[in-house]
């Protein structure tokens, strides 16, 4: 089944904007690129209507297996109160009180929220369960919704193990990660004050590399460490959040492979000051923009917004915005076919009612979002959701 989509007034491929262009997807990939006017016949059409074409959006960050909220919290952070880890603690309480049914009944609702705003791959995060069987099964619902699973049961250290710290870290390294690691495809640690040290994020990255998952790390968020540098020394795909950097951070994140991925929902929500976004592309280094969906620090699921903020506030061009909530997003999580509209890649686009992916900045929180195409599924408004 091959379906062209034309009459795209601008096309954003990894070379060059096209305008009056054409894509053909065949069987859910790319298939061809180029001028509408040499545009091949296919079984069906799809009329763009002049609007903007580019890449679905690649969250690469998110928590959204979580039950309650904490707007209170927000609403005390407006007044003045600072954003501190402890929070986490409340919803891991009621996290562990919630049935699957009520879990994964708010993380689709998540889910779809995100695909209606253009969003077509995703991770998601376990860390609000942090015992052996939350987690375990925070991971084994997030796997029915994404192929992108991370376990996070080093996000902070549960009430009940504050004074054995290290039997924690014991725990979340053995059986806890024995647990896990069949649901998942990623390691995270949150290296950070009042969560996890150098140290011990080292040990807990070190044995899930062994057990074969992909490393990547939340540091920078509240304050310096040494999170980043350790990032980059042990491969890992990302590190999130990158808003406290040393000129040793970024060094070492221009000379590995790390990506840097930015959460600017999490300082408009914070009111923190916003990473530097600039500093870090001038100096090379890959950046990647995610959501961070979560119900304390960035309860957002539009990666639209995090690029217009990305684009007020921390110095991106709008072009740098869109490449990082694609492409980059890929880089974050080591992916190839997704990110970018180029021929063998999956047909992951989004239709905006908008000429240039510049008014997505520049009209903030209006929805151009038209229509959403991932795969083999032309309207993700019908897609199931399981399906992503
Ligand atoms: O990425 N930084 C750690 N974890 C989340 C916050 C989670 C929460 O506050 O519930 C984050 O911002
Ligand atoms: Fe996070």
């Amino acid at each position: 089944m091959s379906t062209i989509i034309d009459n795209i007034g601008l096309l954003v491929t990894p070379e060059a904007e096209l305008a009056n262009a054409a894509v053909l997807i065949d069987d859910g990939y790319i298939a061809w690129v180029g001028a509408a006017a040499s545009a091949p016949a296919a079984d069906d059409r799809i009329d763009a209507a002049n609007g903007c074409v580019i890449p679905g959006f690649v969250d690469s960050h998110s928590h959204i297996v979580f039950a309650g909220d904490r707007a209170d919290e927000f609403e005390a952070r407006m007044a003045g109160r600072s954003y501190t880890a402890g929070g986490i603690r409340r919803t891991v309480a009621l996290t562990r009180a919630a049935t699957d049914e009520q879990l994964l009944a708010n993380a689709t609702r998540l889910i779809a929220e995100m695909r209606m705003q253009g969003t077509t791959t995703v991770e998601i995060k376990s860390g609000y369960g942090l015992t052996v069987d939350d987690e375990s099964r925070s991971l084994a619902l997030a796997s029915t919704l994404t192929s992108e699973t991370t376990y996070l049961g080093a996000h902070v250290v549960p009430v009940e193990y504050a004074d054995d710290v290290a039997g924690y870290v014991d725990l979340v390294t053995g059986r806890m990660l024995e647990a896990c690691a069949p649901h998942a495809r990623w390691i995270d640690v949150f290296c950070e004050d009042g969560a996890f040290d150098v140290d011990q994020a080292r040990a807990i990255l070190t044995v899930g590399i062994a057990r074969g998952l992909g490393a990547r790390m939340h540091s920078g968020q509240l304050g310096e460490s040494g999170g980043v540098r350790l990032a980059v020394e042990l491969g890992a795909a990302s590190v999130d959040h990158c808003t406290f950097l040393s000129d040793a951070d970024v060094d070492a994140l221009a000379a590995g492979t790390t990506v840097a991925t930015l959460l600017p929902g999490v300082e408009f929500s914070t009111r923190q000051p916003y990473p530097d976004a600039r500093l870090l592309i001038d100096a090379g280094v890959t950046v990647a923009l995610a959501c961070d969906c979560n119900p304390g620090s960035s309860y957002t699921t539009s990666m639209s917004f995090c690029m217009a903020v990305a684009v007020r506030d921390m110095g991106m061009t709008p072009a740098e915005a869109l490449r990082a909530a694609t492409a980059g997003g890929a880089a974050a999580l080591r992916r190839d076919d997704v990110g970018e509209i180029a021929v063998g890649k999956r047909a992951d686009l989004v239709i905006l009612d908008a000429p240039s992916y510049v008014h997505l900045a520049y009209r903030p929180g209006v929805p151009l979002v038209g229509r959403v195409l991932s795969g083999n599924v032309a309207d993700v408004r019908a897609m199931a959701p399981g399906a992503a």
